[in-house]
């Protein structure tokens, strides 16, 4: 097995982070830094450390759905001291991390595991799994200015990806959108809705795949269920 696959499947996070410990020369392989990602281990025989401490693959593995609250950050620690999904799930389930992120004043679904080797998956953009959004803007929207997110806005001389857009509803003051991507660019939405120069009111992710928010409470979590594991395990 290769060594990020390894270091991923032991809980050490996402496959930047591993890739980071590894080019970093944190990582030791029978007493010796490997700074290789190709790196092939032999799971039966060598000795893995990280930081000096033993690592092993993960076997039971925890997978769960979070309603993320707006005013929560997605990383374990803030210098700023501001809240983390973290501080939702007391019974810190050791090694979990999120599956992607979602902005400090985004809402909705995110996916937490020790899987490290499905949070690859799941966030490498050849995997193309769709994520679907509902947006709240203040106003009204024009079909031309959709059709500009659907073709990918350009920003700063660069086109942003395709999106799918429509229009749920359209009410006085404000207008609801469903918006799926495949990928996942740093504040994506955000910035998509800042080129044509729409305030955003609202965003929540409510589906990753097929995996859906549901009825999940604001701020509750639970682990996915058998039909939403065997969609995992199909990707
Ligand atoms: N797009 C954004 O702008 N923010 C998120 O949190 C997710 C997608």
């Amino acid at each position: 097995m290769r060594i990020n696959k390894y270091l991923a499947q032991a809980g050490l996070g996402s496959r930047r982070k591993v890739e980071e410990l590894i080019v970093d020369g944190k990582v030791k392989v029978n007493g010796k830094v490997v700074t290789e990602l190709s790196y092939q281990i032999n799971e039966k025989k060598d000795v893995v450390l990280v930081n000096e401490k033993i690592v092993k693959p993960v076997s039971q593995f925890v997978y769960l759905k979070l309603n993320k609250p707006k005013g929560y950050i997605c990383s374990s620690h803030d210098e700023k001291g501001r809240k983390t999904i973290y501080d939702l799930i007391p019974d810190a389930k050791s090694r979990l991390f999120s599956v992607g992120r979602l902005d400090y004043n985004t809402e909705g679904l995110i996916l937490l595991t020790n899987d490290g080797s499905l949070a690859y998956k799941l966030s490498h953009p050849t995997y193309e799994v769709e994520k679907e959004y509902i947006v709240v803007i203040e106003g009204k929207i024009k079909e031309s200015e959709c059709a500009v997110l659907r073709a990918g806005v350009v920003e700063k001389g660069v086109r942003m990806p395709e999106a799918k857009v429509d229009v749920i509803e359209v009410l006085k003051d404000r207008t609801r959108l469903s918006v799926r991507i495949d990928e996942g660019q740093n504040r994506q939405v955000r910035r998509m809705f800042d080129c044509i120069g729409k305030t955003i009111i609202l965003l929540k992710r409510v589906r990753i795949g097929e995996i859906k928010l549901g009825g999940l409470a604001r701020g509750k979590y639970k682990e996915l269920n058998a039909d939403e594991l065997l969609y995992l395990s199909r990707i």
